[in-house]
């Protein structure tokens, strides 16, 4: 299929985004609703007005723990009213938060909600209360987070991206995930699965607690979680890079993409059902790691490689500017496979993603969006970085915790 020849304005005739969206409680928003439209959205303000905060909510409209993977108690919002002379957090008013939305796909409406609900977690010496995250979709209490990816999807850009390709694997990890999820619902449960068996792992092992059977069990599982964990993810990645290949290799570079992970080399060689045994055997071999605080190797340490195509480079010596086009060339590429593949498109959430972008670069990605037709969410403090987008996009200034909208 030859990609560049298609017209995505046209196959992104099922409009979709967020039409509506209330937040309550919402970091420093005590109450704030925006009726928005289905093309860019330019949010500007001052340092600390609540730019991010928004475009944070959005992403709570998705499975996982939204762009800042936040810990749900930080998000309520702190009533300032309640906070002391002397500060003092753990004496801080706490109220609960939500987020609901009015999501249009085609000629659908859905009405999505997710708030915080305090539950009760019992264990053999005490029970404690944690914070555990809601989801409603239609009025109705869903049990998976992933169902959401059925009604809305989406994809960000932040400034801590600007150090995805340097330093530790964990986050590039993450971002591979998320640009699975967005294709096969299945990888967020069997990510958070295999986590959680993982957590039980390392737990027995440590305490050296000795009961084989429930050691073995728990291995057999996430043997055969992670591998399909690493078939997702070598699917990704494969379909990512044929698509690149028929992309133009502009201001945005052609990147090549590879994943560095010993089970999902593995599976170069092997069928699958031998790879859940080679990872079984190698959880087994690996116990004594953790009494050693040694690593242990599997999927939970996959990295994700990037390379500057023509440059024949790794990412990680690029330059800033350089690793942000590198990035956006990414999410532009996975943004057009998702239209193609759903039908529609994901929301782009793009915190001041022009920052370290020269006017070239700048104009060519606003170009862009305004091309695929579809929803972005795009912060700045300056307005007029965006002048060109002056009659498509809606434009909204942040001020005492309200959203204005004005024209440039
Ligand atoms: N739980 C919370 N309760 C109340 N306020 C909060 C909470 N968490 C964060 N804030 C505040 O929200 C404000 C807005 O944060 P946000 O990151 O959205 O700002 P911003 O407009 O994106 O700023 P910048 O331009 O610096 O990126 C900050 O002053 C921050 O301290
Ligand atoms: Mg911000």
């Amino acid at each position: 299929m030859d990609c560049s020849a298609l017209n995505l304005y046209e196959l992104n005739s099922q409009k979709s985004g967020v039409l509506r969206l209330t937040l309550t409680d919402f970091r420093n928003y005590p109450h704030l609703r925006i009726n928005a439209h289905l093309g860019p959205i330019i949010i500007t303000g001052e340092n600390g007005t609540g730019k991010t905060n928004i475009l944070e909510a959005i992403s709570f409209l998705t499975p996982g723990r939204g762009l800042r993977a936040a810990k749900l108690s930080d998000i309520r919002r702190i009533t300032p009213a309640l906070v002391p002379d002397e500060y003092m957090p753990t004496a801080l008013g706490m109220v609960n938060w939500a987020v609901s939305a009015t999501v249009q796909k085609g000629d659908d409406t859905i009405e999505i909600g997710t708030a915080v609900e305090k539950s009760l977690r019992e264990s053999e010496d005490d029970t404690r209360s944690f914070d555990k995250r809601i989801v409603k979709i239609n009025g109705q209490k869903t049990s998976s987070q992933a169902e959401l990816g059925r009604h809305i999807s989406a994809i960000w850009i932040t400034p801590q991206m600007d150090r995805l390709f340097r330093g530790g694997s964990q986050p590039r990890r993450s971002f591979l995930d998320r640009l699975v999820y967005a294709f096969d619902l299945e990888h967020a449960k069997r990510t958070a699965n295999f986590e959680h068996l993982y957590r039980q792992w390392y737990q027995l092992l440590k305490a050296g607690k000795s009961n084989e059977d429930w050691l073995l069990s728990l291995e057999e599982n996430m043997a055969a979680l992670g591998v399909a964990i690493a078939a997702a993810r070598r699917e990704q990645i494969a379909k990512l890079n044929t698509f690149i290949e028929h992309e133009p290799d502009d201001v945005f570079p052609n990147v090549i993409l590879e994943l560095e992970g010993i089970i999902e080399k593995k599976l170069d060689k092997l069928p699958a059902i031998d790879v859940e045994d080679f990872y079984r055997d190698l959880l087994k071999k690996q116990r004594r790691n953790i009494l050693y605080n040694d690593s242990i190797d599997g999927v939970n340490r996959t990295d994700f490689k990037v390379f500057y195509r023509k440059k024949r480079m790794p990412a990680e010596l690029c330059s800033t500017g350089e690793q942000k086009s590198l990035l956006i060339s990414i999410i532009l590429a996975q943004t057009k496979c998702q239209t193609l593949d759903k039908g529609f498109a994901p929301i782009l959430l793009l915190d001041e993603v022009v920052a370290h972008l020269d006017e070239i670069k700048r104009e060519a990605l606003l170009e862009k969006i305004n091309q695929l037709g579809l929803q972005a969410w795009i912060t700045s403090t300056d307005p007029y970085l965006f002048s060109s987008l002056k009659d498509t996009a809606q434009f909204f200034e942040v001020k005492n915790n309200q959203l204005k909208e004005k024209s440039i």
